[in-house]
C-alpha cells in the first residue's frame, strides 16, 4: 500500500498555501494605457469602456498623477488628433498630441517611464495602420517610412520607448533604423509581434476614434487560428531589434503567450479593451464579482509567461495591490 498523496495538506494551510504560491500580481509589471485628446479640460467618457475616458493634457496630467499614486511604472499613450487627414500627418507632428503629451508628463513626472503607440490609424481619415492605394490598400513600404518618422519625433519629445502596432512587414527594423540614425540607440522597442486581428479591440475603435471606414484589417493582422504564424512574427521582430516582444489580445491567446515565453525575450501582453468591457459589464449587472475576476484573468497572463501586462485595470489594481501591502505591513491581512 502506498500513502495517499496530500495534495491538499499544503493547501488547507492558510499560510503555507502563500510560501507555494508560483506566481503573483506585481504592480512594478503593470502598464497603463490613456488616451490623449488635443484640447483643454476635456474628459469624454468612452461609453463601452466604463472608467476610461479621453483626456486633454492637463486631466492627462492628473491621471498620471494618480497612476504614480498607487506606483505604475509605466503608461502607454494612444493620441486623439484634433485633425485628421489622409496620411496621419499629426502623428509624426512636432507638436502632435501625443508629442505635446509626452513633453508635458517628462517635464512633470521625469520618473513614470513614458511608451508611445507607433501607429497611423487614429491620425488617418479612412482609419487604417498605414497609407492606402486608390484600391483601399494598404501599401506595406511607403507605411515604413511614417511609423519611422513617427518613432522619431516621439523619441525627440522625450519617450522612453516606442511601440509599433501597426503590423507592417519590416517596421520594426525601419524604426530601429531611424532612431540610430537620429542618435536614439538607448530608445528600446516594444514590438506588437503577434497582434491578432481581433474582434477584441471594438471597443479601443470608440476610444481612439481609429475604426476603419472601408474594409478590415484582416491584410495585416493575424489570423485568430494561428499559431505558428506567431512566432515567425515574432522572430522576425526580434531579429529587426525588438528588446520586448508583444501579444495581443491576452487572454484568448494564453497559449501564445506562452510559446512566446520560449523565445526568451521579455513578453507584453496586453489585455486588450473588450476584454476589459466585458468584464466591467458583467460586473456593473452584478453578474461577477469583479476584483476577483480581474485578478484571475491577470494572474493567469502572468501564469502563461508575460512579464509585462498592459491594462485598464492598472490603476485599480495597483491600488488593491498597495492596499494589501500596506494592511500586511500594518499587521493585518
Ligand atoms: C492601433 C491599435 C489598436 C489597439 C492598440 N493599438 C486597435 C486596432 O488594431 O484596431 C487595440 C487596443 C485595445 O483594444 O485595447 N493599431
Amino acid at each position: 500500500m502506498f500513502p495517499v498523496i496530500r495534495l491538499r495538506r499544503i493547501r488547507q494551510n492558510e499560510k503555507l498555501r502563500k510560501i507555494v504560491r508560483e506566481s503573483s500580481l506585481q504592480i512594478n509589471n503593470l502598464v497603463y494605457p490613456l488616451f490623449v485628446a488635443e484640447g483643454k479640460n476635456i474628459k469624454n467618457p468612452v461609453i463601452s469602456m466604463p472608467g476610461i475616458y479621453q483626456l486633454s493634457c492637463d486631466n492627462l496630467l492628473k491621471e498620471v498623477e494618480g497612476a504614480i499614486k498607487v506606483g505604475i511604472p509605466a503608461v502607454l499613450l494612444f493620441g486623439i488628433p484634433g485633425q485628421k487627414d489622409e496620411s496621419g500627418t499629426q502623428a509624426y507632428s512636432d507638436q502632435g498630441v501625443v508629442q505635446n503629451a509626452v513633453r508635458a508628463i517628462k517635464k512633470n513626472f521625469p520618473d513614470i517611464a513614458v511608451i508611445t503607440d507607433v501607429c497611423l490609424c487614429e491620425f488617418t481619415i479612412h482609419g487604417h495602420c498605414g497609407v492606402i492605394n486608390s484600391d483601399g490598400e494598404v501599401l506595406n513600404d511607403p507605411t515604413l517610412e511614417l511609423l519611422a518618422k513617427i518613432a522619431v519625433s516621439h523619441a525627440y519629445a522625450g519617450a522612453d520607448m516606442v511601440a509599433p502596432s501597426a503590423m507592417m512587414d519590416g517596421m520594426v527594423g525601419s524604426i530601429r533604423k531611424a532612431l540610430d540614425a537620429n542618435s536614439f540607440i538607448n530608445i528600446p522597442i516594444m514590438a506588437y509581434s503577434a497582434k491578432y486581428a481581433s474582434a477584441f479591440y471594438g471597443p479601443f475603435r470608440e476610444a481612439a476614434g481609429s475604426a476603419p471606414r472601408f474594409g478590415n484589417r484582416l491584410g495585416y493582422q493575424m489570423d485568430i487560428a494561428n499559431s505558428d504564424e506567431a512566432v515567425r512574427e515574432t522572430r522576425l521582430d526580434i531579429e529587426e531589434g525588438a528588446d520586448i516582444v508583444m501579444v495581443k489580445p491576452a487572454l484568448a491567446y494564453l497559449d501564445i503567450i506562452r510559446r512566446i515565453k520560449e523565445l526568451g525575450y521579455p513578453v507584453a501582453a496586453y489585455n486588450v479593451s473588450g476584454e476589459y468591457s466585458m468584464v466591467k459589464a458583467a460586473a456593473m449587472r452584478g453578474w461577477i464579482d469583479e476584483r476577483k475576476v480581474i485578478e484571475e484573468i491577470l494572474l493567469s497572463i502572468k501564469r502563461a509567461g508575460a512579464n509585462i501586462i498592459i491594462t485598464y485595470f492598472a490603476k485599480e489594481v495597483a491600488g488593491w495591490i498597495k492596499k494589501d501591502v500596506e494592511n500586511v505591513a500594518e499587521g493585518g491581512l
